[in-house]
């Protein structure tokens, strides 16, 4: 229970860690640093602070003592105990607002990395506004669908059964299960023949683009990313001190011809399903990206995000896949298969830089906590992971399907890229309707979230699709939200589509 006297001191018995006299010497000197309790004041004596505060006299002389062998107090005979007139010198520095202090004191040129990603869902999740009651923000696993049952079982089996790996380091490569399982995975699913060395477990995709960059990047060194491009990716690079050259997207994906002509150590690209746009890289292009990295004995980074929904037609086999000059390095991630929370993702790396990736890994963090991953690798082996996937593939093609249909309903045919996999499409906004900004305000307004690409943390350096694109995740929706929000869209500009529609 608190006490408060005039000097404002909130003694706590019982629930604080600290001693009575602790406590005591701690916020008078609290006070007195503060200018709260400045020199010209008067200290109570201690018999009246240990009657206040109901505590023995002893502890109040004894942090009292404290105070004055510090040089905080000091006594006039006759009159009383009052607070120094100089304050000794280390408290002085406490005035100095700790940043001001840092920038006096150090010579060291700090570096400012920008945010990898700042989606505006964050920013209305800082500001604590509720979010739009139907929310087409992009990307996001469904969270009704979270495999818990199978999840808690394999955690109380496993916790069960485990005997060193909890309180031994593990691999830093990651546990040896998850990698088979992976390895196995990858070759039916994408057509990659890696073996389970080459692949490292990472913190999500996020770590992999780290790692990567830790390997190759030096400053200067020029990285050819996609225009537009996944932040995360151009950010973590440009952080490094690669300088960026971005290569523009059009409908069959980054443009190669482009690429060609700008010579790189390096090129990230998302070929399955282009962020933002949501282009497939044409096979004539994949093959061509191989013939470019070879013959310039760059690296390419497949980011395979969200291959695993794929709703019409058989997937495209990874760039990793056709690869066969090594110059391939996967990145996969289980943010959208099982859920962003996890932090789990995947590398597969060509041979001949397992070592060094793992002795990078080794550096930074030495591996992953040993229970999710191998619930993880049981859950893939079981079965699960595939049923699982199954499961959800069905749900968000249904939405998918419902959110073409609406906007085909509502609004006409419109130019759409990205319809046949992921979690989100993308929308090229008419001149007859209103600038993706604009549009994305009035929307939220009418209590529908949706989203520009700058919003959903992509970079469009050229600014080619920033002013029309934007992106509709679909994944966390039902077909009948989607219908109510693209309707209230509609509704919206009422006056611009109703001719379209009665046409
Ligand atoms: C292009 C792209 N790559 C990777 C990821 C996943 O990153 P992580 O695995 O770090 O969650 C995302 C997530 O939205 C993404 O859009």
């Amino acid at each position: 229970m608190g006490v408060t006297v005039s000097l404002v001191l909130n003694i706590e018995r019982g629930q604080s860690q600290s001693t009575l006299q602790n406590q005591l010497y701690v916020q008078i000197r609290e006070s007195i640093l503060s200018g709260t309790f400045r020199h010209e004041m008067p200290l109570p004596s201690s018999r009246r602070l240990a009657e206040d505060l109901g505590i023995s006299r002893n502890t109040v002389v004894l942090a009292y003592e404290r105070l004055f062998d510090e040089g905080y107090l000091q006594t006039q005979a006759g009159v009383g105990t009052f607070v120094t007139k100089s304050l000794p010198e280390r408290c002085i520095t406490v005035d100095v607002p700790p940043n001001k202090a840092r920038e006096r004191i150090a010579p060291v040129v700090l570096k400012r990395p920008r945010l990898a990603f700042r989606g505006q869902r964050l920013q209305f999740a800082e500001k604590g506004a509720g979010r739009p009651s139907i929310d087409f923000w992009y990307g996001s696993s469904n969270r009704r669908h979270f495999p818990l049952k199978a999840w808690r079982k394999l955690l109380v089996d496993n916790l069960s059964r485990t005997s060193t790996n909890l309180s031994d380091y593990g691999s830093p490569a990651g546990n040896l299960e998850l990698r088979q399982a992976l390895a196995e995975r990858l070759g039916a699913t994408r057509g990659i023949r890696a073996a389970a060395d080459q692949v490292i477990i990472t913190a999500g995709a996020q770590e992999g683009m780290n790692l990567i960059s830790r390997l190759l990047i030096e400053p200067g060194v020029r990285v050819a990313v996609e225009d537009p491009c996944y932040g995360g990716a151009a950010r973590a690079f440009e952080s490094y001190g690669a300088a960026i050259v971005p290569i523009p997207v059009d409908n069959e994906g980054i443009d190669i011809a482009a690429l060609e002509i700008e010579p790189a150590v390096l090129a990230y690209v998302t070929p399955s399903h282009q962020f933002p746009t949501g282009v497939t890289l044409s096979l004539e292009r994949r093959q061509r990206l191989l013939k470019w990295a070879t013959t310039e004995g760059a690296y390419i980074v497949e980011d395979d995000y969200d291959s695993d929904f794929r709703y019409d037609g058989p997937p495209l086999m990874a760039l990793a896949g056709l690869d066969r000059s090594d110059c391939v390095i996967y990145l996969g991630t289980f943010s959208k298969s099982i859920g962003a929370g996890l932090r789990l993702g995947f590398l597969v790396v060509p041979e001949h830089l397992v070592d060094s990736i793992v002795a990078i890994k080794s550096l930074m963090n030495y591996g992953h906590p040993w229970l999710d991953q191998i619930v993880v690798a049981e859950f893939i082996k079981s079965g699960g992971y595939e049923r699982h996937i199954r499961g959800i593939r069905r749900l968000y093609r249904d939405a998918r399907d419902a959110l073409l249909s609406a906007l085909k309903r509502y609004f006409g045919e419109q130019y759409i890229s990205g319809k046949y996999s992921g979690m989100h499409l993308m929308w090229s906004l008419p001149p007859s309707l209103a600038p993706a900004n604009k549009f994305a305000e009035t929307a939220l307004a009418h209590d529908v979230g949706v989203y520009p690409i700058d919003a959903v943390g992509a970079v469009d350096f050229g600014g080619v699709w920033k002013a029309n694109g934007i992106v509709l995740g679909y994944s966390s929706l039902s077909a009948n939200q989607i219908e109510v929000g693209i309707k209230r869209l509609a509704d919206a500009y009422s006056g611009r589509t109703s001719r379209r529609r009665a046409r």
